[in-house]
């Protein structure tokens, strides 16, 4: 097992490994003394790990109960959230019991939220199962649900005690969900680690899984610890995520994933930052080669200018400015500050 350590405004462990779960009451045990602990996951994760999660915290000694909610991004909302809340009172849940989030990022997400607000804030731990939740989502605290504004538009910074990330469970992943994460681990290679790209460049992924978490985890402290509330150098971490959210939406949420919206996201800066002389044209296409050699898309059937035109609700926006995230090189990128016309034009789709 190897660990990694956090510093923000609170301080965390992130424990990575094999077969950890069947162990959660006695991490738990050493960060915090809750007596109540609620599971929180959803209805095919909880069925796959919710058993050993329950029985270990119940060895420890803690009063364990569980909320589990349909599985998927449809169920990010606020009214989730209201019936977790309406569950924790039901079960007199106070300030020092504990939240676990047992599940993807729309787990982890949704139960970190309703930890910052319950009662103004109760601790919480991530036990993240999908490969987007452990080297991303789980990791930085940050929370929140969609509406239907948009997404991840109500939110709150609220760390976690702990992060237990047992890579076992990741051989459950249907192909498509592992993509998800392959996508947000090719984003950590183009923004800051060029090594970490040919690795996948070469197709070298699985047979260095648990070296690529732990590689993508370390990235996140680096940046996260430099920037907790995302006002300057965390932006970086939205590369391809601008258009990527505008494409989610179109989609409603329900006919793309967020990796796979963000995988099209990243060829299409890629390109634009190619055709804007930041990087090579053969980087660009190695970008869009790499993705799609791991079953990513690398388009949509929708129009380039009716997405930049989309991009106005993104949380990355200022004021009317936008936060463009670009690449200077390959394992470099930088936040480039445009208006919604100035995005257009770099997209090359202005007029
Ligand atoms: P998800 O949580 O919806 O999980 C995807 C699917 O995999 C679900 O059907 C889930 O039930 C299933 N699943 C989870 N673990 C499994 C396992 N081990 N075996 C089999 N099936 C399993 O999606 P996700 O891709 O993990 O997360 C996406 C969400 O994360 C989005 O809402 C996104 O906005 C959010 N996100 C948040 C941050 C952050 O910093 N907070 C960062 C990136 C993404
Ligand atoms: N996933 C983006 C961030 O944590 O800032």
């Amino acid at each position: 097992m190897r660990k990694i350590h956090i510093n923000a405004s609170r301080n965390y462990d992130i424990l990575i490994g094999r077969n950890l779960l069947p162990d959660t009451g006695s991490y738990l045990r050493s960060v915090c003394q809750p007596k109540r602990v609620c599971v929180i996951s959803d209805d095919i994760v909880f069925p796959l790990y919710g058993g050993a999660v329950a029985k270990s915290l119940e060895e420890a000694g803690f009063e364990v109960s569980q909320f589990i909610f349909p599985n998927g991004e449809p169920s990010k909302t606020l009214s989730t959230v209201s019936q977790i809340f309406d569950f924790l009172t039901e079960k007199h849940f106070t300030r020092s019991d504990l939240l676990v989030a047992l599940g993807g990022g729309v787990v982890g997400d949704l139960a970190g939220f309703a930890a910052a607000c319950y009662l103004r804030g109760i601790k919480f731990i991530q036990i993240p199962t999908t490969f987007l939740a452990q080297i991303d989502s789980s990791v930085g605290g940050k929370t929140g649900v969609d509406i239907p504004g948009g997404k991840n538009l109500v939110g709150a910074f609220w760390q976690p005690s702990l992060v237990l990330c047992d890579i076992n469970t990741l051989s459950t992943l249907p192909q498509e969900t592992f993509a998800d994460g392959t996508a947000e681990a090719v984003k950590y290679g183009l923004i800051y680690d060029e090594h970490l790209f040919d690795l996948f460049r070469q197709h070298l992924l699985e047979e260095h899984l648990f070296d690529v978490v732990y590689r993508c985890i370390e990235i996140k402290k680096e940046v996260v610890e430099q920037d907790e509330y995302d006002t300057g150098l965390r932006m970086i971490l939205n590369f391809g995520h601008t258009l990527g959210h505008a494409i989610e939406k179109s989609y409603h949420y329900t006919g793309i994933t967020h990796g796979h919206a963000v995988a099209v996201g990243m060829a299409l800066i890629c390109d634009a930052c190619a055709a804007q002389g930041l990087i090579k044209p053969e980087d660009a296409a190695a970008v869009r080669a790499t993705l799609e050699s791991y079953g990513l898309p690398v388009s949509v059937p929708l129009d380039t200018k009716t997405l930049c035109g989309m991009c106005g609700s993104d949380k990355k926006m200022d004021g009317d400015t936008l936060n463009l995230i670009v690449l200077d090189r390959i394992g470099k990128a930088s936040v480039e500050k445009m208006s919604l016309a100035g995005l257009a034009k770099f997209m090359g789709v202005e007029g």
